[in-house]
């Protein structure tokens, strides 16, 4: 039978949120899209829809605004579950404009919880990040690894996001329970090469840089340290493909409609439980793609560490999920949506 169940997305455009929505979407869950657009096209609605088969209702509001916010989730007060993505996520960026940053990531999330309680809406599942872990040198790194202090302001909004929300489940009010999940690195597109990642301006992270390179946006990627203290001397990180990543949010909502969470706050880790190198994912697009990459080796970045991997344990037997994608489908997914991108553009 067809399960009707709303669910509000908010920042649904965006990377993670859109092949978020396209999966609850295709399992029949009538899915409401809230973004500001702030960092996501329109069209991407489109590419949603074509996935899955079924319209997303979208409105165009700002979170942040107290108003609107309140005005928006009025129109939506039959809603089963919030599923949390929209907030700024450029590490560097934080750093220079922190304000920024406090606002819109801190300010969207007491606006969205208030309404939550407000209107008995109790499902609730964040988007956070293993940046809350800080520089834990302990690997791999598990829930009940200690919150070191974050080296961002970006960072620190996750943790403090966190906070916020586990005091607000704590709280007597008309919340349930919320989840928050911990990605780790999300790379890759949508398998059919029709959604993935669109950076705004020169790409901060790997992925997006490797493909702009070899598409010809970018002359060069510059392999950030090659003596790190690791079998390659380049950073390990725990890539995971954003579809594996979309599922877990799936996952992670029915177990809150069906009331199988074991607490009101929730915390899992969501990776592969593996690390590659700076090279291992270099070398795997090489192959997935036939062409060789332009990179050269340059100094460490500041504050990157040599390695972090998750421990998927818990997300595997609590929630029964495990990424299934391989390092091979995250580079040709990434370069399939990337040439495809391009393509339409031009
Ligand atoms: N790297 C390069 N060249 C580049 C870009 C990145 O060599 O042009 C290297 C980095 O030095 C690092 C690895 O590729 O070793 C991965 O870097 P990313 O920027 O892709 O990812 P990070 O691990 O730095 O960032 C991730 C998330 C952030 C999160 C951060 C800290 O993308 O959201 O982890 O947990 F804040």
């Amino acid at each position: 039978m067809e399960n009707r169940k709303k669910v509000i997305i908010c920042g649904g455009t965006g990377f993670i949120g859109s092949h978020t929505s396209v999966e609850l979407l295709s399992q029949g869950y009538q899915v409401v899209i809230a973004d500001n657009l702030s960092n996501s096209e329109r069209d991407i609605l489109d590419r949603i829809e074509t996935l899955s088969g079924h319209v997303p209702i979208f409105e165009e509001v700002d979170l942040t605004d107290e108003q609107a916010c309140d005005r928006f989730f009025e129109r939506h007060s039959n809603t089963s579950a919030v599923i949390h993505f929209a907030a700024f996520k450029a590490v560097g960026e934080s750093v220079n404009k922190p304000l920024m940053y406090y606002k819109n990531n801190l300010q969207s999330t007491v606006n969205i919880l208030r309404n939550m309680d407000r209107l008995s809406i109790p499902n609730f599942i964040f988007s956070s990040s293993a940046t809350v872990y800080g520089d834990c040198e302990e690997l791999p790194i598990t829930e009940k690894s200690p919150i070191l202090p974050a080296s961002s302001p970006y960072g620190k909004t996750k943790q403090i996001n966190e906070s916020i929300i586990e005091d607000t489940f704590k709280a007597e009010n008309n919340l349930a329970a919320a989840i928050s999940l911990r990605y780790f690195n999300p790379i890759g597109g949508h398998l059919s090469g029709e959604l993935g990642e669109v950076p705004i301006g020169p790409p901060n992270n790997l992925m997006p840089y490797i493909t702009q390179t070899a598409i010809g946006v970018r002359e060069q990627l510059s392999v950030f340290g090659n003596d790190y203290p690791t079998p390659d001397g380049t950073c390990i990180r725990d890539y995971i493909h954003v579809v594996d990543l979309a599922k877990a949010h799936l996952v992670a909502l029915e177990r809150l409609i069906n009331k199988k969470n074991k607490s009101f706050y929730e915390i899992f880790n969501l990776g592969t439980g593996n690390g590659f190198s700076v090279m291992d994912v270099i070398k795997s697009f090489e192959k997935m793609a036939g062409q060789k990459l332009n990179y050269t080796f340059a100094p460490r970045r500041a504050g990157d560490q040599a390695a972090t991997y998750a421990d998927v344990t818990k997300a595997k037997n609590e929630l029964g999920w495990v990424a299934e994608l391989s390092i091979d489908e995250m580079t040709s997914s990434a370069w399939k949506w990337e040439q495809n991108y391009r393509r339409n553009l031009s």
